[in-house]
């Protein structure tokens, strides 16, 4: 299972190859100068940005599988800077928080007690910088940072910990059947792909029996508000049952950037088609403490509609 993945080092796989072809690939070592540098300052190569690019167009149009993951590949590699800069501190370097609220796993113990993590194995599925299986590492077990992001993953190296990194696609998982106790996903891909469906099948088979996956995204209703943290955000402006992906889109047409919307019915219709049991949806009250804003997550909004939903599943 972990041949490939060591701390220390990303292990990558191909990306757009979406056949179970690649779970054989070989991993792809980073350019040896590039892990040097990366190993050794808190500074990286520069990448471009993606403020040095047009402003790409917003619609609402089809994206498939493909198309979905390449735009994904390609926006967060060119904004992992930005995007561990702006909510980094809020993160932290080991704290395991579901999403923009600031429920923490040490109170909400949706993967367990933690005495009972120590000496699991546990996929964290776009990991991003891996600050959630740092937080496992810290509680002894064993998790593997995967995530569709380079650049994300080297925000991992970067901060550092005992973590395997591992490049891939959530629709692609590079590991044999039955290879963790525990899976986990704060907003990594189900948010962002075109088939939930083969992404929780995946989980499913590298869960062994008993084994549970936790995951949180936006939360459905959110869909039917604009993306605003004020007022603005606060009127129904689209159909929540307009499945239609979110795209934004470069002048030839091609998607830089895409997210998907399932309702709160399709999220349960593909866990269980995905042959895993629904355990529990947990929806995160905006807690007094938090006074953060995080995009169109306020303590406006959050006081007034749910903004996350975790997802608690289980692999009979
Ligand atoms: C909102 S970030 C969440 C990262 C981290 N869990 C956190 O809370 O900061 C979403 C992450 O999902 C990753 N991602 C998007 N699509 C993915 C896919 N198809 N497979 C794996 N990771 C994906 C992105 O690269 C990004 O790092």
């Amino acid at each position: 299972m972990r041949e490939g993945a060591h701390p220390g080092r990303i292990a990558a796989y191909p990306a757009q190859n979406l056949s179970h072809e690649a779970t054989r690939a070989e991993p792809r070592p980073l350019r040896d100068e590039v892990r040097r540098k990366t190993r050794k300052s808190t500074t990286m190569e520069p990448i471009i940005q993606e403020s040095e690019l047009p402003e790409p167009e917003a619609t609402r149009r089809d994206a498939n599988v493909t198309e979905s993951s390449r735009a994904n590949r390609g926006w967060w590699d060119r904004n992992a800077d930005e995007y561990q800069i702006e909510h980094g501190t809020f993160l932290g370097d080991d704290r395991f928080v579901w999403g923009p609220e600031g429920l923490d796993e040490v109170e909400a113990e949706l993967l367990g007690p933690p005495e009972e993590l120590k000496g699991k194995d546990i996929l964290e599925i776009g990991a991003g910088a891996a600050q959630c299986s740092r937080w496992l590492v810290s509680q002894g077990a064993r998790p593997v940072a995967l995530d569709l992001s380079h650049r994300q993953l080297q925000h991992a190296l970067r901060i550092g910990g005992n973590v395997p990194l591992v490049q891939a696609d959530a629709g692609v998982l590079p590991f044999k059947d039955g290879s963790f106790d525990l899976a986990c996903s704060a907003y990594g891909a189900l948010p962002f792909v075109a088939d939930p469906v083969l992404v929780l099948k995946e989980v499913r088979r590298v869960l062994r029996p008993g084994g549970r996956f936790v995951f949180s995204a936006t939360h459905p209703i959110r869909w039917a508000f604009p993306d605003e943290p004020g007022p603005e955000g606060l009127s129904v402006a689209a159909s929540y049952f307009d499945r239609t992906p979110y795209v934004e889109q470069d002048e030839q047409g091609n998607a830089v950037y895409v997210e998907h919307h399932r309702t709160i019915g399709d999220r349960v219709r593909d866990i269980v088609g995905a042959g895993l049991r629904l355990v529990d949806i947990v929806e995160p009250e905006w807690p007094a403490w938090n006074t953060q804003e995080w995009g169109g997550w306020s303590p406006l909004r959050g006081n007034l509609i749910p903004g996350t939903a975790i997802y608690v599943c289980v692999r009979d």
